[in-house]
């Protein structure tokens, strides 16, 4: 088949998603071929994927066993229907996902997608407050520059201004203040400031009540926000307040879950149990859309014991590609790969080589802040007084020149290389965003 290059047409034809396409149609960015660590435009310059796509491909592009899986079951089943009927795979991969998941998180709904996983969790939060007989407590609570996707739910309990400011009213939602402090800027690894911050519950429950409330969302640390890692006791604290007034705790892992924080889950490293988990992007290594809400037993129990006859349904809620067959095969696919023995040891060392490259940029023109945990870390840049996201896009534009891809959002430079790098890579990665870094700095002239 002959290659598509799309002309000024087509430009205005697919509108981007979460894109300046004004910007894009004067400096489109293609790419038409991916293998491993890489990315190649269509004229065959190579990037390095230093996000893992949109932190979602941590095995690498052109995953042969993923492939095959997939191949495998298009031959088998290409599409079952979701409702009423299933098929073994999605058997097999609810099995492995609540073997995996910490605790009691047993039971698995399937959607396809990360923001779809979000509003699935909201709705069986409420749904379980009612079928426990308290259909008062319907309230959410999330946290400042959180990123719970883009549905409705998602970004109510989403605290990033930008992402709502627009759409009118959400559901009501409150939040928690992020936990970015000045005092740890630069830390390595988790922060030593801010469990205090999860106190901030309280002063929302004083003014809500605990009783109107359905569940506390976050993730475990914020990757769409800028990586802002809460100290170590934050999510313990939150945890235990969460106990104490009867609230449901939901942990985001569509970024920290696999493997990114080095442990399989973020729940893992922090050892804090949610009573709900969503997951998505790296559960199928980004090859097949897909997402999945984990509840605990508890939850489960309560919808499936409600009263009435068997052929009611318990939550009437769900997607014709939940549980879709192609995904599953990915998914367990990728699974397989992610729970080989020394994969996430190699994370952890991998991750080490990752702290000391990222932090080598301190101290460069405009870089205020670096964080990093696991295989994900952030370098948040000075704002521009007049245009205050600028810097951001124009670095990411030069090292994109530089041979690598690079993500932007806000004033932050977001990197979560796949899990398939070599040290080297790593460092390569980091090379060049420090020779674009100060190539910038020295066209606007910062010293
Ligand atoms: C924590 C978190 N939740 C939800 C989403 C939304 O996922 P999706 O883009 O697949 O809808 C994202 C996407 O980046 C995310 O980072």
């Amino acid at each position: 088949m002959a290659a598509f290059h799309p002309n000024r047409q087509s430009f205005s034809s697919h509108w981007l998603a979460f894109t300046s396409n004004r910007r894009f149609h004067q400096q489109p960015k293609m790419v038409s071929h991916a293998e491993g660590i890489y990315y190649y435009t269509p004229d065959g310059h190579q990037l390095y994927d230093s996000l893992s796509g949109l932190w979602c491909t941590p095995l690498g592009h052109g995953n042969k066993g993923i492939a095959a899986a997939i191949n495998t079951q298009m031959g088998q089943l290409d599409y079952a229907p979701a409702f009423n009927v299933s098929h073994p795979q999605a058997f097999e991969l609810a099995d492995k996902l609540a073997e995996m998941a910490p605790g009691a998180l047993n039971h698995v709904l399937f959607c396809n997608s990360g923001s779809e996983a979000a509003d699935t969790a909201l709705k069986l939060a409420r749904a379980y407050w009612r079928a426990k007989g308290r259909p008062e407590k319907s309230k959410f609570i999330g946290r400042s520059k959180g990123y719970h996707g883009v549905n409705f739910g998602g970004i109510s309990v989403g605290g990033i201004g930008g992402n709502r400011k627009i759409y009118g009213q959400t559901l009501d939602a409150y939040h928690l203040p992020h936990t970015w402090l000045p005092e740890n800027r630069f830390s390595k690894g988790l922060p030593e400031q801010g469990e205090h911050l999860a106190d901030a519950l309280l002063a929302i429950l004083e003014v809500q009540d605990p009783s109107n409330i359905a569940a506390v969302m976050v993730e475990p640390m914020a990757g769409s926000g800028g990586v802002i890692i809460p100290s170590a006791g934050y999510l313990k604290r939150l945890r235990a307040l969460c106990d104490q007034h009867d609230i449901l705790l939901i942990f985001d892992e569509v970024i920290t879950g696999f493997g990114r924080m080095g442990t399989m889950f973020g729940a893992d490293y922090f050892d804090v149990q949610p009573d709900i988990l969503t997951c998505a992007k790296a559960l199928t290594n980004g090859v097949m859309p897909m997402g999945a809400v984990l509840a605990s037993s508890e939850i489960y129990d309560c919808l499936m014991n409600q009263p009435g006859d068997d052929y009611l349904i318990e939550f009437p809620h769900g997607y014709t590609y939940s549980a879709h067959p192609l995904a599953c095969a990915a998914a367990l696919a990728s699974l397989n790969q992610l729970q080989q023995p020394g994969l996430l040891n190699n994370v952890a060392d991998l991750a080490k080589v990752f702290e000391q490259a990222i932090h080598e940029l301190k101290g460069l023109p405009l870089v205020e802040d670096i964080r990093n945990i696991g295989l994900a870390g952030a370098i948040q840049l000075t704002m521009d007084a007049k245009q205050p996201l600028r810097h951001a896009s124009e670095i990411s534009a030069l090292c994109w020149k530089k041979g690598v891809y690079v993500r932007f959002g806000g004033n932050n430079l977001s990197f979560a290389p796949p899990f398939v790098c070599e040290p080297e890579d790593i460092r390569e990665i980091f090379a060049r965003v420090a020779e674009a870094l100060s190539d910038y700095a020295r066209t606007i002239g910062t010293p």
